[in-house]
């Protein structure tokens, strides 16, 4: 190409809003947006969480009500996190394989009062280890990778039982996504989605998450560096796809988001499968705090969405669903 000043002027196209508008690349729409929800046992009343301005912890009942305000805006996903009570926590987090537990009665009722919402479910120990992490620790306090699997698979299964349309394993366990596929289909959930984590970095973003579902002082000082991806590494998160994929991942996601566009783009690039990215909760409290100081306009949030579209992920978890969805409309 050899074009050339003043033949061409690259300003003409952004001379008036609407010829920006249909010579758009990208867009976003509330078809790309899913919003994660925190749902808490034994609340009358929805919590606020501190590190999270405008997000809570919802009771069990409250959160059908949540539920449907978000269909009513056209949010048709999303993503469900328990946060459990300190005395059902344990060594082996047992508590996620209970049939009965807070997320499968909660995943049972939102779908017998509103079935087309899609439901996505983590599948991970750390809302049910006293010790935070994702998996079983052996005697050296290492996370024990198969023996974890094994639990995972259970925790899957009693998800998929319960009507979770997408089960979205989030341990970073290797083999955990074969494993997980082959219970399913040995159970007859040809249908379940999985959803996986694959390039899930070990990341200082999740510190209001782990707020939110109280697991932070279970962590203390320790960290998910034997598991969670090195923020140094791009090829390694390619592998990880890969490898997820061949074990029978339908769908993948990058997280967190904004640190990782170019992880984004790369996955999607390389496999073209659907590809997810998460917004983390301490990158949408860091704009939302700076929002609420005045320092950033509000639509740094949207500004900050088109890149995650820009980079190529097909739909984005994020807290700022919500109002992101009411801006939209
Ligand atoms: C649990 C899990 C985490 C997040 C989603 N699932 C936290 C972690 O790995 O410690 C983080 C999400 C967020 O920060 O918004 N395995």
């Amino acid at each position: 190409m050899n074009r050339k000043f003043p033949d061409t002027r690259l300003r003409r196209l952004r001379s008036n809003p609407s010829l920006l508008k249909i010579t758009a690349e990208t867009s976003l729409t509330v078809d790309d947006l899913i919003q994660p929800i925190f749902v808490k046992e034994g609340i009358k009343k929805a919590e606020a969480i501190e590190s999270m301005p405008n997000v809570n912890r919802y009771s069990k009942e409250g959160v059908i009500d949540y539920c449907k305000s978000l269909m009513d805006l056209g949010i048709k996903a999303v993503a469900l996190f328990p946060v459990i009570d300190s005395k059902k926590k344990d060594l082996e987090g047992i508590e996620a394989f209970n049939r009965k537990n807070l997320i499968c009665g909660i995943v049972e009722s939102i779908k017998k009062k509103i079935p087309e919402l899609v439901l996505i479910v983590d599948v991970a120990l750390d809302p049910y280890t006293v010790h935070g992490h994702d998996g079983i620790l052996d005697k050296k306090d290492y996370v024990d990778n198969d023996k974890t699997v094994e639990v995972l698979k259970k925790q899957a299964l009693v998800l998929a039982d319960a009507g979770a349309d997408v089960i979205a394993p989030s341990d970073m366990m290797d083999g955990r996504i074969g494993a997980i596929r082959k219970e399913l289909e040995l159970n007859n959930f040809f249908n379940t989605v999985i959803l996986s984590y694959a390039a899930k970095y070990s990341s200082k973003f999740y510190g209001p998450f782990r707020e939110a579902v109280q697991s932070s002082s279970n962590l203390g000082k320790g960290n998910k560096d034997s598991y969670q991806m090195s923020p140094h590494n791009i090829n390694e998160a390619l592998h990880e796809v890969e490898m997820d994929l061949n074990e029978g991942a339908d769908a993948v996601m990058v997280k967190p988001g904004m640190p990782y566009l170019d992880v984004i783009r790369a996955v999607k690039e390389k496999f073209k499968v659907p590809t997810f990215a998460y917004q983390v909760s301490g990158e949408y409290s860091m704009l939302k705090g700076a929002i609420e100081k005045g320092w950033l306009q509000e639509e740094v949030l949207m500004e900050v969405l088109h890149s995650f579209k820009r980079a190529g992920s097909d739909c984005i978890l994020t807290y700022a669903a919500e109002e992101i969805a009411q801006k939209l409309s």
